[in-house]
């Protein structure tokens, strides 16, 4: 299948645990074979001339669509599980269209995308309006808040993270999934350390990452701890989603199963933003 001027490209980085690099090889051949028997992508699998034990896993999509129903697709989480299973795996391109070089003008590439919705400017011109969010027409056509019809598996994305919480001290691991506008999944885990009061949380974590990436729009964020109950982002997380995210889609899971869906407005009714700085 040969990529077209309209195909997406993804790689991603995997870091093979010592020992494992032949189950590795042999998972990636797997999924080279499922992703073009379903006609999803073209791959390979590149090994890092410097770092013996870094390899690039290169996936040339058939289309976005392609990429869509392959994030949604059991078999090919099942194979990604596996997979974080024989090494640390990181997303390092995320679905960039290859077009730039036929000088397709409309093409933004990944990462660089000017802020359109989210972020101060939108709720710089919301001032006086406490409850946010309020989109309008064209913010409205640009779509890009269609969280409910990505297939993206978030939560599994955040259960993947999750595993590697750096939580020596509570014990309590978290993962968090964040999705941008475009569909780029930015992960993230709570790190802590012994002085406690650095740690930072799972949902910052995966936030200022993207933010460091250069992303700057949000759809949505899935939040996976191994409790029965919900666990809700804390204040400080609250804060910091409102502020770079807006009104995020808040899906929060645990091991097994989903323990709730909420927007950030109402786990943060009455926030302070920078519309309030603008009014001293
Ligand atoms: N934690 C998170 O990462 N996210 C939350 O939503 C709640 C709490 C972390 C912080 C700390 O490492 C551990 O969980 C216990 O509070």
């Amino acid at each position: 299948m040969a990529a077209s001027i309209s195909s997406r490209l993804s790689v991603v980085v995997a870091d093979v645990h010592s020992g494992r690099e032949d189950a590795f090889l042999v998972l990636a051949e797997r999924l080279h074979q499922v992703l073009a028997r379903k006609d999803y992508a073209r791959a390979e699998t590149i090994r890092d001339e410097a770092v013996p034990s870094r390899f690039y896993l290169v996936r040339f999509w058939a289309s976005a669509e392609a990429a869509r129903q392959s994030h949604a697709d059991p078999e090919m989480n099942e194979l990604h599980t596996e997979l974080h299973r024989v090494a640390l795996v990181a997303h390092a391109i995320n679905g960039a269209r290859e077009s730039l070089k036929e000088g397709a003008s409309s093409v933004r590439p990944g990462g660089l995308e000017r802020d359109r919705r989210a972020g101060f400017d939108r709720r710089l011109r919301d001032v006086g309006r406490p409850a946010g969010d309020r989109r309008n027409l064209q913010e409205r056509r640009m779509g890009p808040r269609r969280a409910s019809e990505s297939p993206f598996d978030l939560v599994g994305a955040a259960r993947r993270a999750r595993q590697h919480a750096a939580a020596a001290f509570s014990q309590f691991k978290v993962g968090a999934a964040l999705e941008t506008s475009e569909g780029t999944v930015v992960t993230g885990c709570n790190v802590e350390n012994a002085t406690y009061g650095l740690t930072v949380c799972a949902e910052r974590v995966a936030m200022f990452t993207a933010l460091a990436k250069g992303h700057r729009q949000f759809t949505r964020i899935a939040i996976v701890a191994d409790t029965e109950s919900p666990t809700p982002p804390c204040g400080a997380c609250r804060q910091i989603l409102w502020e770079f995210g807006g009104d995020l889609e808040i899906r929060l899971a645990n091991l097994t199963e989903d323990t709730g869906t909420y927007r950030l407005k109402d786990l943060l009714p009455l926030p302070f933003d920078a519309r309030l700085l603008r009014q001293s």
